[in-house]
């Protein structure tokens, strides 16, 4: 019966158009349940079926299955061209802002004074050329001492006492003498040379370091900032240029720099460097009065410092006649004080926040 096969088609056509036309994803919609719906027209056409002759109902009925088949995938590709076309609006529409600044739901907090300390003062000796290093807390007594050329029985042991731990409780002792929490950087000083391997080498290396003291400028546990620079031709003139740069540097331009002699064993000649006090310009006056940090002298101890001594060359396998090199090492702790005018070291300990919200 030709009849349903045009009124077919004549759906098909019209189905056709109107998807074409379809603005939206509602309008597909209509579409769909119009014609595909349960009592869209081409199911009640598929139903008409059942009063046709047995004989025609195959040809019919391929004709209504292709229809069907057509407008359901014309709507599925239409629904795709729609999401492709919305997706691509929206990439050209008005871009996301990333920089809008976040919503501050608790108040920021910020790095502690003696973190900031190190933080500086290895940052300006970075950008005069040195390389960043660190060691273990936990030293052997040979690199915190022996190598250092500060002997077993040497007096200077006493000046820096510090924690030690049993032999008797360490399995097998080590050939490198007791373990003990390191007193100073300096140790780091040997093991960098001997990774380094050959001269030159120039390090700069912050850390903990361990003593047992305790009152207003001494803690049990302090933090220093060693560093050297070794190598062929370098002179006691580039020790001094070094280190008055870097007081400048750290505080103030027109910060200035004496050198008293001073012994440390792993040192020759060796010195103890002092800066003109930060807090009175070096007048050793405040406000007509006799100026507390530098108690009236202008001057501040900032340093220990020196040639590294032949014998640590030589305990690091590089050749004392070829080789010399400049060493220093300085309390953070100590630095953060005279820059920031702090005086009870105790104060960086106790986490107080009217103390490190000034900072
Ligand atoms: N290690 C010494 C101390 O802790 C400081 C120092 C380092 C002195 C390097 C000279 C050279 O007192």
């Amino acid at each position: 019966m030709p009849d349903l096969i045009r009124e077919l088609e004549g759906l098909a056509e019209a189905a056709r158009q109107s998807i074409g036309a379809a603005a939206d994803e509602r309008a597909l919609e209509e579409i769909r349940v119009r014609y595909l719906g349960k009592k869209g027209e081409i199911s009640l056409a598929l139903r008409a079926m059942g009063e046709l002759e047995p004989h025609e109902r195959p040809r019919v009925g391929e004709v209504a299955n292709r229809v069907r088949d057509e407008v359901d995938s014309l709507l599925e590709r239409a629904r795709e061209r729609l999401e492709s076309a919305k997706l691509e609006q929206e990439l050209q529409g008005a871009p996301l802002d990333v920089t809008l600044p976040g919503r501050r739901l608790l108040p920021r907090g910020h790095r502690h004074p003696v973190t900031r300390a190190t933080e500086e003062i290895v940052a300006i000796f970075s950008r005069l050329g040195y390389e960043v290093a660190t060691g273990p807390e936990i030293e052997l007594d040979w690199f915190n001492f022996e190598a250092l050329n500060i002997p077993r029985d040497h007096p200077a042991r006493d000046m820096q006492d510090t924690f030690y731990v049993d032999e008797t409780t360490l399995g097998s002792p080590s050939a490198e003498g007791n373990v003990l929490l390191r007193t100073h950087t300096s140790p780091i000083q040997i093991r960098a040379m001997r990774r380094a391997g050959a001269p030159p080498v120039r390090v700069v290396a912050p850390g903990r370091v361990y003593r047992s003291d305790y009152d207003q400028t001494h803690s049990p546990m302090f933090h220093q900032v060693e560093g050297f620079c070794v190598g062929p031709d370098v002179t006691f003139a580039d020790l001094k240029g070094t280190l008055a740069a870097f007081a400048r540097a750290f505080f103030g331009p027109l910060t200035r720099t004496r050198f008293r002699p001073s012994y440390f064993p792993f040192v020759e000649p060796g010195a103890e460097a002092d800066v003109s006090c930060s807090l009175c310009g070096g007048t050793g006056k405040r406000e007509a009065a006799r100026c507390g940090t530098c108690k009236g002298t202008g001057w501040l101890e900032v340093l220990g410092s020196g040639m590294v001594h032949p014998k640590v060359i030589e305990n690091v396998g590089f050749d004392p006649r070829q080789v010399t090199g400049f060493a220093f090492g300085m309390g953070v702790e100590r630095m953060a004080m005279l820059k920031y005018g702090i005086g009870d070291l105790r104060l960086f300990y106790e986490n107080d926040l009217r103390f490190l919200e000034q900072f």
